[in-house]
């Protein structure tokens, strides 16, 4: 019998600390959408991550906090992360990149080689969209592989109907996007088994390709 294919195992979480967080929702949205097509996902919340401003000093004395330690275990736990992030005056919110900034004192980087996708949610009318362009620098500084398309929602706070949005065409777009964020991240965690598969080239006599054959990462 054919060994079942092991699952996504996917990190979501919110760059809100607010109780009522519009990202929050948009990220639980998120997490159940993955969920439904496959993925396993550890839903968090930006308090589990709780650390203080970023201090050299601190640093020196202490070492890395414990909120940086508890990320670093949750992402290095599953293959790919979602965080939606709130825009405050076009950029992204202090605490995520405060907390990104810890983050690259771990060696080896954290988020290097990470599939990861961005979402956004604001009550403005373009959705939190240009955070996301500045949350992608420092996150392709570290090497985090970030999907090309991003998610933002415009008039947050009007758009959900339940845990749904209401608007059925941007539902479906939006889960759209999801899907396609899976099936990257999905192909880049199984790409080296398929490798391993993958011995022979056409027109070759058998056993040529034999020495072509990569060994899956972790083999
Ligand atoms: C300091 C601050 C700056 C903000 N700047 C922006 C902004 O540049 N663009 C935007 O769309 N919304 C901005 N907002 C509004 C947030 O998008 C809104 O408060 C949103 O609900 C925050 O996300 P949350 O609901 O997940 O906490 C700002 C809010 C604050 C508190």
């Amino acid at each position: 019998m054919a060994t079942p294919t092991p699952r996504l195992n996917l990190l979501v979480f919110a760059a809100s600390l607010r109780a009522e967080s519009l990202n929050h929702k948009l990220a639980g949205l998120a997490a159940r959408v993955a969920t439904a097509n496959g993925a396993m996902v550890d839903l968090a919340t930006m308090h589990d991550f709780d650390v203080p401003f970023y201090d050299g000093d601190l640093e020196t004395a202490q070492g890395i906090p414990a909120g940086a330690k508890e990320l670093l275990r949750r992402l290095t736990a599953t293959d790919a992360f979602i965080i939606a992030s709130p825009e405050y005056n076009a950029s992204m919110p202090g605490v995520l990149k405060n907390l990104i900034d810890w983050m690259s004192r771990f060696r080896p980087q954290p988020f290097d080689t990470r599939h990861g996708l961005l979402l956004s949610a604001s009550p403005s009318l373009v959705g939190g969209n240009r955070g996301l362009w500045a949350l992608r620098v420092p996150f392709e500084h570290l090497g985090a592989r970030i999907y090309p398309d991003m998610f933002s929602l415009s008039m947050a706070h009007k758009a959900f109907a339940g845990d749904d949005l209401a608007d059925a065409a941007l539902q479906a777009r939006f889960e759209k996007t999801l899907q396609a964020f899976l099936t990257l991240a999905e192909a880049a965690k199984h790409y080296p088994c398929m490798k391993k598969a993958w011995v022979e080239f056409l027109g070759e006599p058998p056993g040529a390709g034999e020495d072509r054959v990569d060994e899956p990462v972790g083999a």
